[in-house]
């Protein structure tokens, strides 16, 4: 069968925001211990954190990592985890119910930040927690000196500020797991409040309301109807949660779950411009996709963890090459919404439902899923452009009128590169695709690269990596043409330059 595009240099989007390509790392299982620090490691630096993971992380080129939590940070104390190390308490973390050694806290980890060239966005406690508590942490990360919480800060030995833009008022909030869960007026007047102290602190930090912790929530979307109408103004952001997985074994649907996110952003952002009109507001609130990847693998083994252990491993999913699909047709979804999705964190980096994995044995590897997101931090990065995609559909159980393909194009034009995302999520049939690229004159092909494997379960392990890209030598330009074959169940990323 056929299909068929075409792409314009004029046909924009929206600039994309590089944050869109975050990640994140929470205080739980082998994210920090055994994940990003391990003293003991060969590796490990003079601070504990592992080189080789670091180079890892450098390789997805991450812009901003989201931090300490998660579910933890609503019964986290920061100030457990700052001054002296060998002082700090082992605390319970009630969220996993482990044990928290304090070995690293908020200023290790800006530290490890700067050393893998990322951003920090940092979570505040709305748990059991609230406005207090939260301008005496800002006071401590962004205040130069001369108060009570910046001075604590340059005796700890960090002299200059941390300068930390970007703040997430709470996690989940509507979650009934969630320590201090709470009602949306409870949150929306909260968080509020919370906004206005901190901004009184530091005026130039970018503030996130917290929305729901999914699309299937039931107080979704009422809760963010309701919590904006109380954070509009002070907010710059409300977030967006979702993870996907495919506990039935229905491949073809699976991967058709891309449509079941751009609904989601579609309502989410329809609600913020209901609000917006509602206050009779100039400012447009831009969303913040602050947790989402697949998870599923692990929830079986995870019931077994006795509580109260010390960096368990916990919510380790093993990714398989369907995965990577599904993970590179949501990277596609945030470049087609990128008018206002401006931050997105795989969640998370190390261990955790992650693209980096590292073993009881000191190795570090990279998995499945770190190879889409890998070609999108590095090649999508400029303006997005919309495709005017042909493509024949199917039905899933779930979704009708799937389109075989789903693509994104970018286009950088300070180093004249543009680039073409495309899954096949069809898992039998192999498309003939024609993409018209007249715009881009002068432009030549670089390269097709493309990441297939037969079994939709193989999955990369520290010994081999069964699934990573090849280059598809086939791919021709003529004439202002692009003639690929986009194979079934396939990733896809074709630069021009
Ligand atoms: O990323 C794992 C958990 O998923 C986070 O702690 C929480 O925010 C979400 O439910």
């Amino acid at each position: 069968q056929k299909a068929k595009m075409v792409i314009d240099k004029e046909f924009k989007i929206s600039e994309i925001d590089e944050r869109v390509y975050g990640s994140f790392i929470e205080h739980m299982g082998r994210a920090v211990y055994g994940g990003i620090y391990e003293p003991e490691h060969k590796e490990a630096d003079e601070q504990g954190f592992r080189k080789d993971v670091l180079e890892l992380v450098k390789g997805l080129n991450v812009p901003i990592v989201r931090y300490p939590g998660g579910n933890m940070v609503s019964a986290y104390n920061w100030e457990d985890g700052v001054g002296p190390i060998d002082n700090r308490p082992r605390t319970l973390d009630l969220a996993w119910r482990t044990v928290e050694t304090n070995q690293v806290g908020t200023n290790e980890f800006a530290d490890w930040a700067n050393k893998a060239g990322t951003d920090v966005m940092m979570a505040i406690n709305l748990g059991t927690r609230g406005i207090d508590e939260a301008r005496q942490f800002i006071e401590y990360c962004n205040h130069p000196g001369g108060s009570r919480w910046s001075d604590l800060r340059r005796e700890h030995g960090y002299e200059e500020p941390h300068k930390i833009k970007t703040w997430c008022l709470g996690n989940e909030m509507d979650g009934p797991w969630q320590i201090g869960q709470k009602t949306a007026e409870e949150y929306g007047r909260l968080a509020k409040e919370t906004a206005k102290a901190m901004r009184a602190v530091d005026p130039e930090i970018e503030l996130v309301s917290c929305g729901s912790s999914g699309s299937g929530m039931p107080t979704f979307p009422e809760w963010e109807a309701v919590t904006l109408d109380h954070t509009y103004d002070e907010a710059d952001y409300v977030s967006l949660h979702q993870y996907f997985g495919n506990q039935d074994n229905d491949s073809q649907n699976y991967l058709a779950s891309t449509l079941e996110l751009d609904r989601f952003i579609n309502t989410v952002t329809s609600i913020a411009d209901y609000i917006k009109a509602k206050k009779r507001s100039n400012k447009t609130l831009m969303l913040s996709f602050d947790e989402w990847n697949v998870w599923y693998h692990s929830t079986e083994q995870d019931k077994e963890n006795a509580p109260w252990g010390t960096a368990p491993p916990i919510l380790e999913d093993v990714y398989n090459f369907e995965d990577a699909l599904l993970v590179g047709g949501i990277l596609i979804t945030f470049l087609k919404n990128a008018d206002r999705v401006k931050m997105a964190c795989m969640a998370q980096l190390v261990n955790v439902i992650a693209p980096i994995m590292t073993d009881n044995m000191g190795a570090a590897w990279k998995q499945t899923i770190y190879y889409p997101y890998m070609h999108a931090s590095l090649f999508g990065r400029g303006v997005s452009l919309q495709p005017i995609l042909s493509s024949p559909k199917m039905d899933t159980k779930d979704f009708t009128d799937v389109p075989y393909l789903d693509s994104a194009v970018v286009h950088n034009p300070e180093n004249e590169e543009a680039t073409i995302f495309i899954v096949n999520r069809h898992l039998s049939e192999d498309l003939r695709l024609d993409i018209n690229v007249s715009s881009f004159e002068g432009y030549q092909l670089v390269e097709h690269i493309a990441l297939e494997h037969e079994d939709l379960k193989a999955v990369n392990t520290s010994e081999k990596q069964e699934v990573q890209p090849y280059k598809n030598k086939e791919t021709s330009l003529n004439m202002g043409s692009i003639e690929a074959k986009v194979n079934h169940a396939s990733w896809n990323v074709i630069r021009l330059k």
